[in-house]
């Protein structure tokens, strides 16, 4: 707690500069501090949400001259008379210095096949009984992307239960829970018995899915075997290796789309989202819901050499992590990182079953978040 105190604080015209008793510093603008004053007047006191209308104060607000400090507060007096108290710790939770900034983003861990030697993974009993496992599990899948959930009971509808630890589930045009199984009439080349390339569920909605979960029930099928891939290591190869293809790819949206008789969803994205600091946030990649393109003529040729550049590397055996999922495993994965798919099976040769759905990505932030709270108090 040491590091929280304030050791100074110096008023420069329309910003404050703070000295931590760590030594660190860490600077504030005045309209800044104004906005997030958290007096019950600007905060609304049950909701924790704001009230405060920023027009209502003049954007060239200066530091006033009243400022007191102790350790553990910052009051300010602004001109008008009004008195915001800032908890030092929140103040350092919230500083937006370059530095502070990086050392909050989330650490991703990019991986290829050589995860094969430490895959992760986690009981089913310590999600199930521990908030302490179910945190493990969710820090699992945002450094990874994904995680096996070993000794899941091979009951119908047990992936849901694992899934409501969660949130409630993301339903989709596949229903709210959906069988991975060869079916005689499918409307979805994963109901067949047929290979599936790495891909990524629903690219063809404007928000696919952000988790899916694959229950392994039976597999007694020859072959069937799991693939996935890093989408965003993927990517990054990609960009290293070839940035003109990594760009048409980041900028060039595709048309997706998924029709059977009572659906037409259809959606355009680009293949590799990234946000305004070049952080990857999604992939879109799924051969089989690629609708024909419709893009600038000029773009066509290298469009497709992009996607081959891409696919490359997508297929090169070090990048993609195979395992043969057993009865009783779940593989859950970020489908906006992780792209999945499986080899062929034989019909003819024994049950293969899966069962899946979908939770969106936010709920899974959420969920660490309550419980990186709760576990921390
Ligand atoms: C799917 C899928 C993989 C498998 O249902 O989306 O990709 O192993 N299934 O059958
Ligand atoms: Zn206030
Ligand atoms: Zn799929």
């Amino acid at each position: 707690m040491e590091s929280r105190s304030i050791t100074t604080v110096i008023a420069n015209d329309n910003k404050c500069q703070i000295t931590w008793s760590d030594g660190q510093v860490s600077h504030f603008h005045a309209l800044w501090l104004r906005d997030n004053c958290p007096c019950p007047e600007c905060l609304h006191p049950q909701t924790r949400e704001r009230v405060l209308d920023i027009m209502d104060v003049p954007q060239d607000l200066m530091m006033p001259t009243t400022i007191k400090i102790e350790a553990q507060n910052l009051a300010i007096t602004w001109q008008d008379g009004h008195l915001s108290e800032f908890n030092a710790s929140w103040l350092k939770d919230h500083c937006y210095s370059e530095h502070a900034l990086q050392s909050r983003k989330e650490k991703l861990n990019f991986w290829n096949e050589d995860i094969a030697r430490s895959i992760p993974e986690i009981d089913y009993d310590a999600i199930m009984q521990e908030d302490s496992g179910l945190l493990q599990w969710l820090d699992m899948m945002v450094e990874y992307g994904f995680a096996i959930v070993r000794n899941t009971p091979t009951i119908h509808g047990e992936v849901c239960k694992l899934a409501a630890k969660i949130s409630f589930l993301k339903e989709t045009n596949f229903g709210r829970e959906f069988e991975v199984i060869s079916k005689a009439n499918p409307n979805n080349v994963a109901y067949t018995a047929i290979s599936l390339k790495s891909h990524s569920d629903l690219p063809n909605w404007e928000l696919p899915p952000g988790v899916q979960f694959l229950h392994c029930l039976k597999s007694e099928a020859t072959g069937g075997e799991s693939t996935l891939v890093d989408g965003f290591a993927v990517a990054e190869i990609l960009r290293l290796e070839n940035p003109e293809a990594f760009e048409l790819l980041k900028s060039q949206a595709i048309p997706f789309r998924f029709h059977d008789e009572e659906w037409d969803l259809s959606h355009e994205a680009p293949t590799i989202g990234c946000n305004a600091s070049g952080d990857y946030t999604d992939i879109r990649y799924h051969a089989a819901l690629t609708a024909p393109l419709q893009i600038p003529s000029d773009n066509v040729l290298p469009f497709y050499q992009a996607y081959r550049a891409l696919t490359n590397i997508i297929r090169a055996p070090e990048n993609i992590l195979e395992l043969k999922l057993m009865p009783g495993d779940v593989m859950v994965f970020n489908n906006k990182r992780v792209l999945h798919g499986r080899a062929a099976f034989d019909p003819t040769s024994g049950d293969r079953r899966l069962e899946g759905c979908y939770v969106d990505n936010d709920a899974i932030l959420s969920k660490r978040r309550v419980l990186r709270r709760k576990l921390q108090d």
